[in-house]
C-alpha cells in the first residue's frame, strides 16, 4: 500500500509502532521494520545517550531497514539532557525521529539540520498545527482512546481525525485504539495516511517484555484501563492493577491537594518491574482501551502481515461491495481476496 506516509519515511506498510518505554528496545524496533512498518526504539528508556548510542548501533544489526527513536518531552522526575540524546541519534545515523509530549519547536533547528524527519505525537488539532508549522512532516494524531497520555481535551479518533483531515495540510496518521485492518481502512477513511499502534504490538512473540504482560493483554477488556493523574493535568491511560487502585484511592482523598510526590510508589520505577519481572500489580504502566480487541500472540510479521491482506479484502470486497454498481462490475474485480 502506498500513503503519503509510505513515501515520506520509505517503508511498505503505513504502519508505525509508537515509542514505548520500556518495551522499544532494539528488538521490537527491527521486528517492526523488519516486516515493513516503522519501529522506533524509545529514547528515555536508555538512561543515558551513550546508551541510547548503543540501543541504535544494536538495532543497525538487526536491520538493514529504516527505523526511528521516539523522544518524549514529558514532565519527569530529573530532566534528561536532550541535547546530547540528539547529538546520539544524529550520530547514530537515524533519519526519523518521532517526538511528543510537548512541542520539539526548540530542538527543530537540530534535527532538520541533521536531516531527520519529525513525526510528532499529539492529541489536539491545535498542537498538529503547531506542529505543521514550525516545520513537522508529519503528525501522529493520538485520540482519547490511546495508551500513554491522552492529554485533558479527551477527544476521540472518530472527531479528532476527520478534524485533522479538514485542518491539516502535512500527512498524519491515526494513533490510539488502533488494532487491526479495521483500525487502518477506518483510519485512512477519515483522512489519516496510516496508522500507529502502542499496546497491540506489546502483544507480539518479538516485544521484549515479560509473557506476564502479554498475557494480561490478551485477558484484559476495553473496560479495564483507567485514567490516572487527572488532577495534575498529566493524565495517563493505564491498565488496572492493584498498584492502580491504590493511587486512585489516594488521588481521591487527596483531592485538589494532590502532589506528584503523593504517588511516586505507584508511578515511579514501575516498568522495570512489570515490563521486565512481569510484576503486573506494579503501579500505573500505560495501556490502551484497544486491550479489549488483543486476542492474540503473533510475531510482528504475522501481525502486519495479517492487517495488511484483511485490509485489502475490506476496501475490495466489503466497502466497494456498498457500492450500486458493485454487482454489475466483472467477477475477478469482486472475487479478490
Ligand atoms: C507501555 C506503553 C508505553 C508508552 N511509552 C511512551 C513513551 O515513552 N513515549 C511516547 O511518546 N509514547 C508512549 N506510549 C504511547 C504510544 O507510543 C502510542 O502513542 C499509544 O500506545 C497509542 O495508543 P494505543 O496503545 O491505543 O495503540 C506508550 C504506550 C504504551 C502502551
Amino acid at each position: 500500500m502506498k500513503t503519503a506516509i509510505t513515501e515520506l519515511f520509505g517503508i511498505e506498510h503505513p504502519i508505525i509502532q509508537g515509542g514505548m518505554h520500556y518495551v522499544g528496545f532494539a528488538e521490537m524496533a527491527a521486528a517492526v521494520s523488519d516486516a515493513g512498518g516503522l519501529g522506533l526504539i524509545t529514547g528515555l528508556t536508555q538512561r543515558t545517550p551513550e546508551l541510547l548510542a548503543k540501543e541504535i548501533a544494536r538495532c543497525h544489526e538487526m536491520t538493514d531497514k529504516p527505523f526511528g527513536v521516539n523522544l518524549t518531552f514529558l514532565p519527569t522526575f530529573s530532566a534528561p539532557p536532550y541535547p546530547e540524546y540528539i547529538a546520539a541519534i544524529r550520530e547514530g545515523g537515524i533519519r526519523i525521529v518521532e517526538t511528543a509530549g510537548r512541542s520539539p519547536e526548540q530542538y527543530m533547528p537540530t534535527l532538520k539540520a541533521a536531516g531527520i524527519k519529525v513525526i510528532h505525537k499529539c492529541t489536539s488539532v491545535r498542537h498538529s498545527l503547531k506542529a505543521e508549522q514550525i516545520g513537522c512532516d508529519a503528525v501522529s494524531v493520538d485520540g482519547f482512546e490511546c495508551g500513554g497520555h491522552p492529554g485533558e481535551d479527551d477527544m476521540p479518533n472518530m472527531i479528532l481525525l476527520p478534524r485533522a483531515a479538514e485542518e491539516l495540510k502535512i500527512p498524519f496518521v491515526a494513533s490510539g485504539g488502533m488494532a487491526d485492518a479495521r483500525s487502518l481502512v477506518a483510519a485512512l477513511a477519515m483522512g489519516a495516511a496510516g496508522m500507529n499502534m502502542g499496546t497491540r504490538f506489546i502483544a507480539t512473540k518479538e516485544a521484549p517484555v515479560h509473557q506476564n504482560v502479554k498475557d494480561a493483554l490478551v485477558k484484559a477488556t476495553e473496560l479495564d484501563t483507567r485514567l490516572v493523574m487527572r488532577g495534575l493535568r498529566n493524565t495517563e491511560r493505564v491498565l488496572n492493577n492493584k498498584g492502580v487502585e491504590q493511587l486512585l484511592e489516594i488521588e481521591q482523598a487527596k483531592g485538589k491537594q494532590l502532589k506528584i510526590e503523593d504517588i511516586h510508589d505507584q508511578v515511579a520505577g514501575v516498568y522495570p518491574k512489570v515490563m521486565i519481572d512481569g510484576d503486573m500489580d506494579a503501579g500505573a504502566w500505560s495501556c490502551g482501551m484497544v486491550a479489549g480487541l488483543i486476542h492474540d500472540i503473533p510475531t510482528v510479521k504475522e501481525l502486519i502481515d495479517r492487517i495488511m491482506a484483511d485490509a485489502e479484502r475490506i476496501i475490495r470486497q466489503r466497502l466497494t461491495g456498498f457500492l450500486d454498481d458493485a454487482g454489475k462490475r466483472p467477477v475477478a474485480a469482486r472475487a479478490i481476496a
